[in-house]
């Protein structure tokens, strides 16, 4: 199905931003993400990285042992991702998507992860993810996801990428979540890990900040 043309705008900028030399995003994959998947053996896993862009928590799961299925709509995040992978060939497949038609298959997935996709998709595809996602896990599976909430710069700045201390990014942004929202969405799942916290991110364009939420749950 063709992207609608605000969609496409949208994918069309995320293009332009992987299309840079380097990691757009930097490799650094989030401390609680880190922390809690460091001490797992991934040897044989398998994952699904929704909204992977150009590939840093796809790689990251891939040189740990995990297959990695990565879903975006754009398509030089992907091409740089598949580039990287074969080079250190690694177990990544592609799928070039808009995660509101993803057929997400069902029981399939030892991992989970959606990087600040979930705020990037407005309601009803939001609510159709967060099932297809809990869907996708095996039991016994893993789900880590992370946001931006309301105490995100780009909140109240509604839309002005320029203002002070937002995100050049946060033009993709379609809802950013309350406290405790991310918190009430996946109570189906067993919640091993949540945080919430305002950090300064010096990755990509001008200094700003970020409202976070991130969650780490189980399928049992
Ligand atoms: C903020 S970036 C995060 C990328 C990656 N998860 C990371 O943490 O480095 C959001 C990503 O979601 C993708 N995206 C946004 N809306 C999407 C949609 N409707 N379908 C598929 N991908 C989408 C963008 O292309 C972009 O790569």
């Amino acid at each position: 199905m063709p992207l609608s043309t605000s969609k496409s705008e949208k994918a069309k900028s995320f293009d332009l931003a992987y299309q840079s030399s380097g990691m757009y995003y930097g490799w650094v994959v989030r401390p609680e993400f880190e922390r809690f998947f460091n001490n797992i053996d991934l040897t044989g896993k398998t994952a699904l990285d929704l909204g992977a862009g150009e590939g840093r928590y796809s790689i990251h799961l891939a040189r740990r042992g995990c297959a990695v299925t990565a879903v975006d709509f754009s398509a030089s995040g992907l091409n740089k991702l598949q580039g990287i992978a074969e080079q250190e060939r690694l177990p990544v497949t592609t799928v070039l998507c808009d995660l509101e038609t993803y057929a997400f298959p069902e029981n399939t997935f030892d991992v989970v992860v959606a990087a600040t996709i979930l705020d990037h998709l407005e309601t009803g595809a939001r609510h159709r993810a967060m099932a297809g996602m809990a869907a996708a896990l095996k039991p016994g599976g893993l789900l880590y996801v992370n946001v931006f909430t309301t105490e995100d710069p780009g909140y109240a700045a509604a839309g002005a990428v320029d203002a002070e201390g937002v995100s050049d990014t946060s033009f993709g942004m379609a809802h950013y979540f309350a406290p405790g929202e991310l918190k009430s969405c996946f109570t189906g799942l067993a919640l091993l890990d949540y945080y919430e916290g305002v950090e300064e991110d010096t990755s990509h364009g001008k200094p700003h900040h970020h409202g976070w939420a991130s969650l780490i749950a189980k399928k049992e």
